[in-house]
C-alpha cells in the first residue's frame, strides 16, 4: 500500500509517530517495524547526531565502510577509506593501487582550489553604466562584505575577484556578478552562498543610492555558488615503461596491453556513450572516498561531468598515451572538497577517515580521491580490454547472489570454493545450490 492522500504536518509529528505511519504504508507493518528499528542506534547521542542531519529521519541506511590498502601517492602510503555498495569497486581499486605502487605509485598535483558563484540579475538600464561603475561597485561590495570574509581571510581564503558579466546575448537584460573565491580547507558552500546573498542585497543598495541609475533598474533573480569548478583542479598520473606491463594478463605483451588500453581511452574521448560509462568508472573510486570523508558527492559528480563537457562535447576525464616506450595514464578533474566544516568532523566515521589519511588538507584530499579515481578507471579499462568485466564482477557479486537465494553459511563456503574455477551467473549459482541441496536434503 502506498500513500493515498495528501498528508499535512508530517514533519511536525514525533519520530515514533512518523515511523508508525510509514510502517502502516508497507505490506507487512510488523516486518517494517522490525527492519526500521533494527537499523536504529541504541547510542542516543549517535542516533541524534544522524537524525539531526536531515528532516523526517525514521531509521538509518548503512552502507559498507571499506578500506583499500597500498595507495602510494607522491611517495606517501595511504590506506584509503571507501564507502560503496558496489561489490567490485574496492577490490578493483586495491588491485590497481598495488599494481601502481610497485611501479612508483601515483604522482598527483593540485592545479587550483578556486571556486566561484554568481548573483544572477536583470539590469534594465544603459549597460555602459555598469562598465563605468565596475570598479566602484567591486570596492563597495568588498567593503560591505568584509565582516563576512574576515574569518576566512585569516585562514588564507576570501574573495579573489568580482566581475560583472553581460549575458544579454543569452537572455534580454541578463547579467551576472561573477565572484571567484578561495575557501582554504573548507568546501565553502555556506561561506560562498552567504557572501553572494549579501552581494545581491548590496548591489541593490548601490543602484538605489548612487546617482544616475534609473529606479527599479536592478532585479535580482538568484544568488548561488556554481558546482562547475574549472579552477579547482587536481591531476594524477601513473607512468611506467611499457615493458613493465608484460604479462599483466598471462601471455599478453606490455606493448599489446598498452595499445589496447590507449585505444579504449581514445574511444571514451571520442564517443559520449562510452565516455559517460568510462567516467562513471572513475567516479566509482572518487565518490567512495568523498562519501567516506563526509564530503558532498553530488557536488563532485556535477563538477566532474560539467568539466567533461566544457568544450561543448562530453569527453573522457582521463587520457592514456604511449611514447618512447613509456605508458602514461593521467586523470585531470575538478574536485571541490573540504577537510574542515560540514560533516567532516561531526560524523564520527568521516572524522575517522580523515584521521586514517593522516588529517590531510583539502588539496591532499583532492589528490587522494583522484588517485582512487584513476585506480578504479585503470582496473575497469584493464578488465574491459582483456578478460571482460563480467568474470570479476560476477565473482565479487557471488555473496549477494547466495544471500538472495537464502544460502546457509556452509552452502556459501562450498559455493565460494566451487566458483573459484567456474563461471558465476545467477542461474549457475541457483543450479549449484539445487544440486547441493538434493545431495544433502
Ligand atoms: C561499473 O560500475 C563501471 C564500469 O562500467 C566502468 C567502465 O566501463 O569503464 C566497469
Amino acid at each position: 500500500m502506498s500513500q493515498s492522500q495528501l498528508i499535512s504536518g508530517f514533519s511536525k509529528l514525533q519520530t515514533e509517530e512518523k515511523r508508525k505511519l510509514v510502517q502502516e504504508l508497507c505490506e507487512d507493518p510488523a516486518k517494517a517495524a522490525r527492519v526500521l528499528g533494527s537499523f536504529l542506534y541504541q547510542d542516543a547521542d549517535l542516533q541524534n547526531l544522524l537524525s539531526e542531519l536531515s528532516e523526517n529521519t525514521i531509521s538509518n541506511f548503512p552502507l559498507p565502510y571499506n578500506v583499500a590498502p597500498n595507495f602510494l601517492v607522491n611517495n606517501k602510503w595511504y590506506m584509503v577509506p571507501m564507502v560503496t555498495e558496489e561489490s567490485s569497486v574496492v577490490a578493483a581499486a586495491s588491485f590497481a593501487a598495488r599494481f601502481w605502487a610497485e611501479r612508483g605509485g601515483f604522482i598527483a598535483k593540485t592545479i587550483g582550489t578556486q571556486k566561484s558563484g554568481q548573483v544572477h540579475f536583470l539590469f534594465r538600464d544603459d549597460p555602459d553604466k555598469l562598465t563605468q561603475h565596475a570598479e566602484s561597485i567591486s570596492r563597495y561590495l568588498r567593503n560591505k562584505g568584509s565582516s563576512l570574509t574576515e574569518k576566512m581571510e585569516k585562514r588564507g581564503g576570501g574573495i579573489i575577484s568580482l566581475e560583472i558579466l553581460n549575458r544579454t546575448n543569452l537572455i534580454p537584460d541578463y547579467y551576472q556578478l561573477h565572484v571567484e573565491f578561495e575557501t582554504a580547507d573548507a568546501m565553502g558552500a555556506n561561506f560562498i552562498n552567504s557572501i553572494l546573498e549579501e552581494c545581491s542585497r548590496t548591489l541593490g543598495e548601490y543602484f538605489g543610492t548612487t546617482e544616475g541609475f534609473e529606479n527599479g533598474s536592478y532585479e535580482p533573480v538568484m544568488s548561488i555558488l556554481s558546482n562547475h569548478v574549472p579552477r579547482c583542479i587536481v591531476e594524477v598520473v601513473a607512468e611506467c615503461p611499457v615493458s613493465s606491463l608484460d604479462n599483466i594478463t598471462p601471455g599478453q605483451s606490455g606493448k599489446d596491453f598498452a595499445r589496447r588500453f590507449a585505444l579504449a581511452v581514445e574511444i571514451a574521448a571520442s564517443d559520449i556513450y562510452r565516455a559517460a560509462t568510462h567516467n562513471k568508472g572513475i567516479m566509482n573510486g572518487v565518490d567512495a572516498v568523498i562519501i567516506a570523508t563526509g564530503n558532498d558527492f553530488r557536488a563532485i559528480e556535477a563538477g566532474a561531468h560539467a568539466y567533461a563537457a566544457q568544450s561543448g562535447r562530453y569527453t573522457s576525464l582521463s587520457k592514456a598515451e604511449v611514447h618512447d616506450g613509456l605508458f602514461r595514464f593521467s586523470l585531470t578533474m575538478p574536485m571541490a572538497v573540504g577537510t574542515v566544516g560540514g560533516l567532516t568532523k561531526n560524523h564520527p566515521l568521516a572524522a575517522l577517515s580523515l584521521n586514517l589519511l593522516g588529517n590531510p588538507n583539502a588539496s591532499m584530499l583532492m589528490q587522494i580521491a583522484a588517485s582512487a579515481g584513476i585506480a578504479s578507471n585503470f582496473a575497469a579499462v584493464r578488465s574491459l580490454t582483456t578478460t571482460g568485466i563480467q568474470a570479476g564482477h560476477m565473482r565479487m557479486h557471488l555473496p549477494n547472489i547466495l544471500t538472495s537465494l537464502h544460502a546457509s553459511i556452509q552452502e556459501k563456503e562450498q559455493a565460494m570454493l566451487h566458483f573459484r574455477s567456474n563461471t558465476v551467473s545467477f542461474h549457475s549459482v541457483e543450479d549449484f545450490l539445487k544440486k547441493l541441496r538434493s545431495k544433502n536434503p
